[in-house]
């Protein structure tokens, strides 16, 4: 499996929230950035939310809208 799940996340946001997304794969706390790209040339994907709802991140990091899903994790063979 690639990324931390084969499904998105969905996320509840809200209009102003700043939300760091992880970029690297390694964060323990998928799909938000948790600091583990320390040491990599690797950064969060920061995306400031303008309304109330709810999104799906990415869970897989298959998406070539990262951190948005984009259908891809439905190639994953379950
Ligand atoms: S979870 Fe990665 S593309 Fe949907």
């Amino acid at each position: 499996m690639a990324g931390w799940q084969n499904k998105p996340f969905a996320v509840e946001v809200k209009a102003g929230d700043t939300k760091a997304y992880c970029a690297c794969g390694l964060s323990q706390n998928g799909p938000f950035c948790d600091g583990s790209h320390s040491g990599t040339d690797i950064r969060p994907r920061v995306v400031k939310h303008e309304e109330d709802k709810v999104i799906y991140a990415c869970g897989c990091l298959l998406s070539e809208k990262m951190p948005f899903c984009d259908g891809a994790h439905k190639k994953i063979d379950s």
